[in-house]
This record gives C-alpha cells, sequence and structure tokens, in this order.
C-alpha cells in the first residue's frame, strides 16, 4: 500500500500548491493514506478548524501538527471536542505526544483505511533546541506498546539532524516510516534503513520558497540585520509541493520504496 506525507504546508501559497497536485498524486500512485503535517497553514502559524476540515476535505486522513500547535486557540477547542476514541475529524488532528502531561488533544490516531488495512500515526517533536518537549525516545517505547497495527508511521518534529537519524535507528524495523518535518528544508537521504523502516530527516515545507523557510524574507533579514523584534509574515513567491511517498507491505507493515517529491507550479 501507498502512504503519502505531505511536508509542513505553509500559508496560502503552501495550501495552494497542495491543492493543485494532491489529485494527480493520489491517483497516479494509489495512494491509500495521506498525512499532512500543517502545524503553519494558517499564515505560517498554526492550523484553524476551517483549515482543517479543508485539508480532510481535499483527502488527508490524518493532520500532524509540531511546535506551532497552540498559535491558533480554536484549534485546541476542535481537538478537545473529541472523544479518545473516536474516529473524528478533530480526533484525526494530532499535537506531539511527548508534550507536558494534561495538554489538549493527543499524539496518537489509530484507524482503519478503506481497503481494511489498520493503521496508526505517532507524531514526536525533538528535545534537542525544542524546550518544552519531554525526551521522544522513551515516549515511542510506551506509545508503541499499546498500538496493535503494523502499519504505523512516525512524523518527528524536530530541530536537529542527529537527533531525527537517531530516531530512525531507534524505530528501524519497529514502524513503517519514521519521517522529519519542522526544518522546512526536504533532505535528500531518504532510504529504508536494514529492519525496514523508511527515513528521511525532512520531508522538506509545502510552502514559497522564495522566502526564509516560508517567512518573507526582506522580515527574517531586517531580523537578522538588526537584531530588532518585527513581525513576520508568510511569503507567497515560487510555491513547492515536498511530499513523500511511502511503499509498504500491510501486513507486515514494512516498507519497500520511498520516493521524495517537489512540485512547483
Ligand atoms: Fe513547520
Ligand atoms: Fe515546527
Amino acid at each position: 500500500m501507498n502512504i503519502l506525507f505531505v511536508g509542513d504546508i505553509f500559508g496560502s501559497a503552501g495550501r495552494r500548491i497542495v491543492r493543485e497536485h494532491i489529485g494527480h498524486i493520489r491517483k497516479a500512485h494509489e495512494v491509500e493514506l495521506i498525512v499532512i503535517n500543517a502545524e503553519n497553514a494558517a499564515g505560517g502559524f498554526g492550523l484553524t478548524p476551517q483549515l482543517a476540515e479543508e485539508f480532510f476535505d481535499m483527502g488527508a486522513d490524518v493532520l500532524t501538527t509540531g511546535n506551532h500547535v497552540w498559535d491558533k486557540r480554536e484549534l485546541i477547542d476542535y481537538m478537545s471536542a473529541a472523544p479518545a476514541d473516536s474516529q473524528a475529524r478533530g480526533r484525526r488532528v494530532l499535537r506531539p505526544a511527548n508534550l507536558q502531561p494534561g495538554v489538549p488533544g493527543y499524539g496518537v490516531f489509530e484507524g482503519t483505511t478503506a481497503s481494511g488495512v489498520d493503521y496508526a500515526v505517532l507524531q514526536l517533536q525533538g528535545c534537542v533546541f525544542m524546550n518544552t518537549t519531554n525526551d521522544p525516545f522513551h515516549a515511542c517505547n510506551s506509545l508503541l506498546e499499546d498500538i496493535q497495527a503494523k502499519v504505523i508511521l512516525v512524523d518527528f518534529h524536530a530541530e536537529a539532524t542527529s537527533e531525527k537519524v537517531a530516531m530512525g535507528w531507534h524505530l528501524d524495523g519497529r514502524v513503517t516510516a519514521v519521517l522529519g518535518t519542522h526544518t522546512h528544508i526536504p533532505t535528500a537521504d531518504e532510504r529504508i534503513l536494514p529492519g525496514g523502516t523508511a527515513f528521511q530527516t525532512d520531508v522538506g515545507m509545502s510552502g514559497p520558497y522564495d522566502s526564509v523557510i516560508g517567512v518573507e524574507k526582506e522580515l527574517v533579514l531586517h531580523r537578522f540585520l538588526t537584531g530588532m523584534p518585527g513581525k513576520f509574515e508568510a511569503a507567497k513567491g515560487n510555491p513547492k509541493m515536498c511530499a513523500t511517498l511511502v511503499g509498504c507491505d500491510p501486513t507486515t507493515g514494512r516498507a519497500a520504496r520511498i520516493q521524495r517529491i517537489m512540485l512547483g507550479e
């Protein structure tokens, strides 16, 4: 079965380019499961329930987020309204599983595809340079004990390439894929690890590439040049969709193929 994972959608440019391409990719590769990282979909900062609904209407099965999960308060209500055992859309929006105890939302979703394959999506966040996160390595060990599905996709939202690569090795043979998000730059290291886990350090942003990781470049340069604070705005130019396709055996969950996709206008 084929799984499509779409990297961090950034602002309106990112939403538009994904809407343009997602349908034909899905058809051409007979994709059965679509997971989208949507933490920057709302103008670069967070996700609104309305945009989440749009992504589900586009065919997304699960949405992941990251450190921007709390940027739009209405998303907290949207996630909290869905009970833990629900399959509702609000329950299909994940935040990192290893945040502080007691925060709203869930870090794991378990579902079944249209053809009857059980799957799980797990989101973890790195703790290197990300200070509100608990150790992701032990967190995933205990979370995996409760997951029955063989097909398991992990979105590892982290800053440091070392931590991401280490997580790939930590989970090799235990999950179908470990795909990195957050740094917004696609890495060319996609591979199948020896135990059968598909790995890529970062899937890359689906958003405007004439920018600094999505933000208007002049605003970021001003901050670097002067050290003064300023409002960041989403850029628009040169949108590209970055995604990764993972092919796996639905009975074992082992990955057989991994392919990077980068599509522009
Ligand atoms: Fe992001
Ligand atoms: Fe992030």
